[in-house]
């Protein structure tokens, strides 16, 4: 039987992780804690502080300030991921946590990532800095052709792309694309005149049309939890 291109380079993929699997010691489960970074920031940070995960949700609480004290009064990590762990699979019934945001050794690696950090100071470091950091620019974003793009950050974290845009006064139309796994919105507020785009998922693009006179007005996401997550900024209209 010929094989399609596609069916051989998913043959290679396989070979290629069993030979990782191999490499990395077949079986011993020892968390990753760089994946388990990034799916934190991916599936748990908009809901949750996590400082060294440089989350800020607050629709649940800060696992800094969960795991901190008992940290200080000595209880070991071990009992912190089983916590996590537990949660994960079992939160509070009709609560605001879905059960099974990850399973099985993402899980894990997630469990292990927030015991190894809620409530510790400083900064993560090594291969663990750069993981599942959103890049947001202070760099203003400029309309041009009466059009603006404020993308979310991929990441998950709760941030545009930047903080400051700028755009000459008229109509504007704003584009927000959202490659992240978490819904997200662009809006618009002026006083107490708030220009919302549509909530869209992975994949869409959030957008709204305004006439805008000179001033300067914030863009928010209106997502319960993003804006005081972060997931705001200033266009200058001028
Ligand atoms: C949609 C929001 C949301 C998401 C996403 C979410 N959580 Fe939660 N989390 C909550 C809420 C609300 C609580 C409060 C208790 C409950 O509802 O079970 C909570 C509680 C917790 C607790 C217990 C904290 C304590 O004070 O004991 C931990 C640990 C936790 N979450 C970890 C995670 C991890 C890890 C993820 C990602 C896999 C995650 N959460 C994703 C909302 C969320």
């Amino acid at each position: 039987m010929r094989r399609s291109g596609s069916q051989r380079a998913a043959l290679a993929a396989v070979a290629a992780a069993v030979f990782a699997a191999a490499a990395a010691g077949c079986g011993t489960d020892e968390p990753d804690l760089v994946a388990g970074k990034e799916l934190f920031v991916e599936r748990c940070g908009s809901c949750h502080t996590l400082a060294r995960a440089g989350t800020s949700g607050v629709v649940g609480p800060d696992l800094d300030e969960a795991f901190g004290p008992a940290r200080r009064q000595g209880l070991g990590e071990g009992t912190f991921e089983g916590v996590t762990r537990d949660q994960i699979a079992n939160p509070l019934r009709n609560g605001q946590m879905p059960a099974d945001i990850v399973t099985g050794s993402d899980a894990d690696d997630v469990a292990a990532y927030v015991a190894a950090v809620a409530g510790k100071p400083g900064e993560d470091e090594g291969r663990l800095a750069a993981a599942g950091v959103a890049e947001v620019s202070n760099e203003p974003i400029a309309a041009s052709g009466g059009q603006l793009e404020i993308d979310a950050s991929p990441t998950g974290a709760l941030a545009f792309a930047s903080t400051r845009a700028t755009a000459s006064p008229g109509p504007l139309e704003i584009l927000s694309a959202n490659e992240s796994p978490i819904d997200h919105n662009i809006a618009i507020r002026d006083g107490d005149r708030l220009i919302e785009g549509d909530v869209v998922g992975t994949g869409g693009t959030s957008s709204l049309t305004a006439d805008l006179s000179p001033g300067t007005y914030e863009f928010v996401c209106t997502v319960p939890g993003h804006e005081e997550g972060g997931m705001k900024g200033e266009l200058t209209v001028r």
